[in-house]
């Protein structure tokens, strides 16, 4: 029988977008590459040479498209702002780039629809690459200066700021496996910008909180829920620690606890991340936050021993040669355990969802006092256009009820769960995976930019303006 699941009063509904995935413009009004314009002409380095200089060009038509928020009944849009087109070459303010981001919240505000906004989702400045990128303890504090300007800016509108976008990406895919900019392969840059990363989030934090004490501040990560394929085996047992250790605890451990796990340290001795830390930077990285977001895609099976037909979530089917992800995992691999797969190959786990939530409000956010959102959740699909150019996009619109459902549950379950973004507003650049990857709720052609509701974006407006889902 169905049944109607209502959400608290107040439940936040939004969806989610990232500069350098859906703005284009790259090369306009002042801006400069980041290290995504800079990865993207690498031979190899993303599916059919694609880039973001185009991408749905939001930055030309962004009012188009929070009118489309608002067609779409969102209280809020998770979007980020360009480092390079706010301090291009890491040298003067630009203030067209600044401009744009005004434009946007005022158009946001007006429309009654919350700006989130992140500061980070991926796009360095190709000049601080040049001086070793996030692997250089220097980037750190560079970017609170940056996120100072914008907050001079736009603090007065914005008033909850997202430091990070999943670091754990930004570190391990960018200078471990080398699948995403600045595409270094380096274990040990890799944890270096683990660290800064980290680092850099306490900075902005503490700077943020001094000059505006009621902003709510947070940063969003993403979690991994690794099951060990076979419980009773020890080699499963300990690859599923390795990989909670270096996904989720490796992060949630420092900004709850002011530490790294012992465990996780001890996995990843001989890449030199001891070195790194100096004295006060956990305090710094532990600063409360208000917000942690949560950005769940898919489960994962694991196992310590060797397999051949292990699986790897984080690759891109790439010609150039990629790393593992994962210095402290040199045994474990994924591996399928028969369970739905979207597009990507991920697996589909909604109930994954329910523990993960439960977990951090015991765990980590609820002692903190500090509130949980999902930030990003959704999969992509081979969408097709039926001839009247609309998208039935009946496994995308199940995928997400099936999560909704279980945020419900956790809701019920006492989890201070307080909105949901989905991932995405429209189809956009999908990283390494370029455009050929559609997670949008609103499919976008990229020959005339046109952008068309698919049936779960519909479906999703409903869930929005109700509150509720019918299972
Ligand atoms: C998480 C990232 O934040 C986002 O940029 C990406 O497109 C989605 N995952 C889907 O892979």
């Amino acid at each position: 029988m169905s049944k109607v699941l209502q959400f608290p009063k107040r439940f936040l509904w939004g969806a989610a977008t990232a500069a350098y995935q859906v703005e284009g413009a790259s090369d306009q009004d002042g801006r400069t590459d980041s290290i995504w314009d800079a990865f993207c002409r690498m031979p190899g380095a993303v599916v059919g040479g694609q880039t973001g200089g185009t991408a749905c060009d939001h930055y030309h038509r962004y009012r188009e498209d929070v009118a489309l928020m608002s067609s779409l009944n969102l209280g809020a849009y998770r979007f980020s702002t360009s480092w390079p087109r706010i301090k291009p070459d890491d040298a003067a303010v630009n203030p067209a780039g600044l401009d744009f981001y005004s434009r946007l919240v005022n158009e946001l505000c007006a429309a009654g629809i919350k700006p989130w906004l992140t500061l980070y989702h991926w796009d360095l400045p190709q000049a601080l690459q040049e001086q070793g990128g996030w692997a250089n303890r220097d980037t750190a504090y560079r970017f609170a200066e940056y996120a100072l300007i914008v907050h001079e800016a736009l603090g007065d509108r914005v008033r909850v700021w997202t430091t990070l976008n999943e670091p754990w990406c930004s570190a391990f895919l960018g200078y471990g496996s080398g699948v995403h900019a600045p595409g270094i392969q380096s274990q040990p840059q890799a944890l270096a910008a683990m660290h800064h990363l980290l680092l850099g989030h306490g900075l902005v934090v503490d700077e943020l909180r001094r000059r505006d004490p009621d902003a709510k501040l947070g940063l969003t990560l993403n979690f991994t829920v690794a099951d060990p394929l076979d419980p009773d085996d020890e080699f499963d047992v300990d690859a599923a620690r390795r990989i909670d250790g270096q996904f989720n605890r490796a992060f949630l451990d420092p900004i709850f606890h002011g530490s790294y796990p012992p465990d996780f340290l001890a996995d990843v001795e001989k890449y030199g991340l001891d070195a790194k830390i100096r004295d006060g930077d956990l305090d710094l990285i532990r600063s409360r936050i208000h917000t942690l977001g949560v950005n769940y895609y898919h489960g994962e099976a694991v196992t310590g021993h060797p397999r051949e037909d292990a699986e790897n979530a984080h690759a891109a089917p790439v010609e150039r040669p990629v790393a593992p992800a994962f210095p402290a995992a040199d045994h474990v691999s994924s591996v399928s355990r028969g369970l739905p797969t979207t597009a990507m190959g991920w697996e589909v786990q909604p109930e994954g969802l329910y523990r993960l939530l439960l977990r951090l409000q015991d765990e980590y956010s609820g002692p903190a006092g500090t509130a949980l959102y999902i930030t990003e959740n959704g999969a992509a699909f081979d969408d097709e256009v039926a001839g009247d150019g609309a998208v039935h996009d009946p496994q995308r619109l199940e995928f997400l009820r099936a999560h909704i459902i279980q945020c419900h549950r956790a809701i019920q379950a006492g989890v201070d769960l307080q909105g949901y973004f989905g991932w995405s507003l429209m189809d956009n650049f999908e990283w390494a995976w370029g455009y050929d990857k559609r997670f949008g709720l609103t499919r976008v052609d990229y020959n005339t930019l046109e952008r068309t509701v698919k049936d779960s974006g519909r479906w999703y407006a409903q869930v929005a303006a109700s509150n509720q889902i019918h299972t």
